[in-house]
């Protein structure tokens, strides 16, 4: 039925019309806030590039748990910024390492947050890679090995969920299969499947402290013009025992989303990244946007692509701002 009969103004009227018919909604529960920790005490040290986020010293993440855990959302990740860095990435898996020490620290004072742990080495390693490199080159198989310890670490200091996002190849059945082994069979993996080599990752390695020294990401992270790949990234995960996937960054890849979405049934997270966040701020900050605004309708996109959970920095101004809905 086409035009003057149809009129798909009639239900855009007011916002009460328009709330009727609204097909996607970003609720708190969908929402997951990464948070840096490092050694020291009462250390608070804002991220230059990414206004609002902090690196934060285990006595000090406990107190911001608990305003997460209050403000209703349900899950952190959490990243390390180690004492220490070396060619094996030993913190990464030590049992005194910064995140084993916030995982304890956070799940004895606020048990009700989950605490997902980020699986990789390149926090750890002296030259800033996500695995052995030797002789100039990455290495894989030695590689998963390590990340199975570090996981299994996590898990013995309590994580709830386990997400590595290093890219190797055969990572989540190593990691699997050495959870598994100590007893953690019931630790679910959030596997980072589809991770594309992205310049949006900036600031978050000034945050981390996990710039490569030399080279790139390219030859493990995926080839930002690649859709195809991603679903078979997606579909060996899934065959490796991968709980859920996630697509990083989120806005640009809202069609990898989609696809994923549309061929399985599994639970799909979105990690809207750190330069995501950054050029809303930026905008933002020289009055160019409005902030909040583009805020909500970058996270209410990914939803809409077919996102269950999105990982964002803005998690706790959307909380607040959700929750200052719900209450009128
Ligand atoms: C480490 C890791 C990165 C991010 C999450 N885990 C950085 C990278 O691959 O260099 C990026 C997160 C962000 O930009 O917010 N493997
Ligand atoms: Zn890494």
């Amino acid at each position: 039925m086409a035009f003057p009969k149809t009129r798909l103004r009639r239900m855009r009227a007011t916002e009460t019309h328009r709330r009727m018919v609204r097909e996607t909604t970003v609720a708190i529960d969908d929402l997951i806030y990464p948070l840096f920790v490092t050694h020291g005490r009462n250390i608070r040290r804002e991220i230059n590039s990414m206004p609002g986020c902090f690196q934060l010293s285990v006595d000090l993440v406990t107190a911001e748990a608990k305003e997460i855990s209050v403000l209703g959302i349900p899950a952190v990740i959490l990243f390390g910024i180690p004492a220490h860095k070396d060619e094996t990435g030993t913190e990464a898996y030590s049992a005194n390492g910064v995140v084993q020490q916030a995982i304890k620290a956070i799940k004895d004072s606020v048990p009700e947050l989950l605490v997902i742990t980020d699986v990789c080495l390149c926090e750890y390693m002296s030259h800033g890679h996500c695995g052995v490199v030797r002789e100039g080159r990455i290495l894989n198989d030695p590689t998963i090995e390590l990340l199975a310890r570090e996981a299994v670490s996590h898990a013995k200091a309590g994580a709830d969920i386990i997400a590595p996002s290093d890219m190797m190849d055969g990572r989540v059945t190593a990691i699997r299969g050495g959870l598994d082994k100590e007893g953690f069979e019931h630790i679910p993996i959030l596997s980072y499947a589809a991770k594309y080599a992205s310049g949006l990752y900036g600031p978050f390695r000034d945050a981390a402290e996990s710039t490569p020294q030399s080279g790139d990401r390219r030859s493990y992270q995926m080839d930002p013009a690649n859709a195809r790949e991603a679903l078979r990234e997606v579909s060996l995960d899934i065959e490796e025992g991968a709980d859920m996937v996630m697509v990083k960054p989120a806005i640009s890849y809202l069609d990898i989303i989609c696809k994923i979405k549309e061929r399985w049934d599994i639970p799909v997270a979105a990690y809207s990244v750190s330069g995501e966040y950054a050029m809303v701020k930026a905008a933002g900050r020289l009055g160019w946007i409005d902030e909040s605004r583009v805020m909500m309708e970058l996270l209410t996109s990914i939803k809409r692509a077919g996102a269950d959970l999105i990982l964002t920095y803005f998690a706790k101004e959307a909380a607040i701002l959700l929750r200052g809905k719900e209450k009128r």
